[in-house]
C-alpha cells in the first residue's frame, strides 16, 4: 500500500482528484467505481472544477456505486443515486445511463444482488475504486463480521454506523436499517484503489486497517493484499499510526 499523507481535507480532496483525473485522462473510457459519504465530497467538488476547466471528458466513462440503502429510491435525497448526482454527476459530462448505483427500491434482496453482480461482471474491470472508511473500518458497507463477503449482498448496518450516518437524516429513526454493497471480492478486483479518510474520528480505523492484523472485524485491513492501494489521509486521520 502506499500511503500518502496531506495536511488537511482540501489537500487530500485536490491530491485524490489529481489521481482519480491521471486515471480518466490515460484511459477516456475507464470504469470508475466511485464512494459517498462525507470523505469525498470534496475530491468530487475537484473533479467538476477540472471538467469546468476543459481539462477532464466524463463522455467516455462508466461509473459502479459501491453502495445503496435498502427502500430508498434516486429522488429520496438521503439515497446514495441522489447524492452521486447532486456531487458529480450532474456537474459534468458524464452520461448518465452509464451510471450505475444498487437499486434501492427493489425488495427482492438476492434479485437486486445477484443483478449489481452480473453488472459487475459485464462491465469489465474497475480501472479505480475510490473508497472511504467507515469509524468501524468498514469499506462500501462491508460491515465488521466474522468473514468476507465476496459478491454484492444485504447488509444489516450495524449500530455504530446507524449512529455515524443519522447526521445525514432527520432522526436516528430515518436511517435505514439495511443496504446493498458491493462484496470484498468486488472491490478487491478493481485495478486499483484509492481510499481517502480524514479526521480523527477515522485514526483508529486507519490505524487497525494499514498496520493491524488482516481481518473481516475490520474490512478495510482486506487492502493490504490489494496490489495497487493508494491510501490518502490527512494528519487527523493518521494520528494513530
Ligand atoms: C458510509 C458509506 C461508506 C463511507 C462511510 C464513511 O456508511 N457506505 O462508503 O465510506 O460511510 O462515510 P463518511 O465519509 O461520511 O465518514
Amino acid at each position: 500500500m502506499k500511503v500518502i499523507k496531506v495536511k488537511n481535507y482540501e489537500e487530500l480532496s485536490r491530491t485524490a482528484a489529481t489521481i482519480i483525473a491521471g486515471t480518466i485522462l490515460s484511459k477516456p473510457d475507464c470504469i470508475l467505481g466511485l464512494a459517498t459519504g462525507s470523505s469525498p465530497v470534496g475530491t468530487y467538488d475537484q473533479l467538476a472544477a477540472m471538467y469546468e476547466d476543459g481539462i477532464l471528458d466524463f463522455s467516455h466513462v462508466k461509473s459502479v456505486n459501491l453502495d445503496e440503502y435498502v427502500g430508498l429510491d434516486g429522488s429520496n435525497d438521503q439515497s446514495y443515486r441522489y447524492f452521486m448526482n447532486k456531487n458529480l454527476f450532474s456537474r459534468v459530462n458524464i452520461d448518465i445511463k452509464n451510471t450505475y448505483v444498487p437499486d434501492g427500491t427493489n425488495p427482492d434482496a438476492d434479485a437486486c444482488c445477484s443483478a449489481y453482480n452480473t453488472l459487475l461482471e459485464n462491465i469489465g474491470t474497475v480501472d479505480l475504486q475510490l473508497l472511504g472508511i467507515g469509524p468501524n473500518g468498514h469499506i462500501g458497507f462491508n460491515e465488521p463480521a466474522d468473514h468476507f463477503e465476496a459478491g454484492t449482498h444485504c447488509v444489516d448496518l450495524t449500530d455504530a454506523t446507524i449512529q455515524a450516518n443519522k447526521r445525514f437524516f432527520a432522526s436516528e429513526e430515518d436511517v435505514p436499517r439495511k443496504a446493498y454493497t458491493m462484496g470484498i471480492g468486488n472491490i478487491m478486483r478493481a485495478k486499483s484503489i484509492l481510499l481517502v479518510a480524514n479526521g480523527k474520528n477515522k485514526a483508529k480505523a486507519l490505524a487497525a486497517a494499514l498496520k493491524g492484523p488482516v481481518t473481516p472485524q475490520c474490512p478495510a485491513s482486506i487492502l493490504q493484499f490489494h496490489p495497487n492501494a493508494i491510501i490518502v489521509a490527512d494528519e487527523d486521520a493518521m494520528s494513530e499510526l
